[in-house]
């Protein structure tokens, strides 16, 4: 019996990466799924390869949100997966001494507003069948310090945190509404090209990312898919306000460990 059978599942950031293994995943499992991203091409086509439906969603605009809540006013499953670095475009620091205001806010405007009006969102979605499972992609980077990318880090430790809160909000209203949130280290994915490059040098960069990584390999997005299946399933049910870490032991340890 596939595991996601009959409920709708609504993946932001779906387009790419992370995102679109998880529809794929949910679809494989029987879930219906909501392909919800700004890149309308290859959102468009996720939805076709997993018989789902896409939606343009921007998360970081209200707007966007109260058109889905009209469109959906019901929902088992959302996943909160857009996210943004900060370090895509032309932002010309993003480490906590030159960082500018706008970059600063812009990082958080989509990974925690966003998350914060997905949450609000599928809250009420879920009320009325008093029962559904939000998931948050939050990182490692929400639990370590990332001197490099400090928005990015701070808007994932917020996350992290804001899951646990609506997790407690919705166990005290009576709502069997679970809140979890997934902390991966590094996934391949398209996020990582603007820091791996494209030079004779990218296969060495790669394996100087994963170098302090005791599993000594990127993460797969499927690996992460799998985390939010079980998590969007019932075999999840007594789990909530949990944060799980998928990062190949790298948070099992420390750097400072003596003997190394
Ligand atoms: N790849 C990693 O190593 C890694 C590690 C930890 C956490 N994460 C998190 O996983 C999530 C997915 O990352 P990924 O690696 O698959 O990245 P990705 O760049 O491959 O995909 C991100 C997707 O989000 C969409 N998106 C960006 N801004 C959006 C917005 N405002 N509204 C709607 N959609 C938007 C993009 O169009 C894209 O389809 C992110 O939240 C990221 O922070 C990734």
């Amino acid at each position: 019996m596939p595991r996601l059978q009959g409920k709708t599942a609504l993946i932001t950031g779906a387009a790419s990466g992370i995102g679109a293994a998880i529809a794929r995943a949910f679809a494989c499992e029987g879930a219906f799924t909501i392909i919800a991203d700004i890149d309308v091409e290859r959102g468009r086509a996720v939805a076709d390869e997993t018989a789902g439906l896409f939606v343009r969603l921007d998360v970081a605009q209200e707007a966007d949100w109260d058109a889905i809540a009209e469109r959906f006013p019901a929902l088992d499953v959302l996943v909160n997966n857009a996210g943004i670095t900060g370090l895509e475009g032309a932002a010309p620091a993003q480490d906590p001494e030159n960082t500018r205001l706008a970059d600063w806010r812009a990082v958080h405007a989509v990974n925690l507003d966003g998350t914060f009006l997905g949450c609000r969102y599928a809250i009420r979605a879920m009320r009325a069948r008093k029962s559904g499972s939000i998931i948050n992609i939050s990182s490692r980077s929400g639990l370590v310090g990332i001197p490099m990318a400090a928005a990015y880090a701070s808007s994932k430790a917020a996350i992290r945190n804001h899951t646990k809160s609506v997790a407690l909000y919705c166990a005290g209203q009576g709502l069997n509404i679970r809140c979890n949130s997934i902390h991966p280290a590094a996934v391949m994915t398209p996020m990582w090209e603007p820091m791996l490059g494209s030079g004779p040098d990218r296969a060495a960069r790669e394996a100087a990312m994963v170098a302090d990584t005791p599993l000594r390999r990127f993460g797969r997005p499927e690996e992460v898919a799998a985390l939010a299946v079980l998590l969007a399933s019932d075999d999840a049910a007594y789990m909530t306000g949990a944060e799980l870490t998928i990062d190949g032991g790298l948070l099992a340890g420390s750097a400072a460990t003596p003997g190394k």
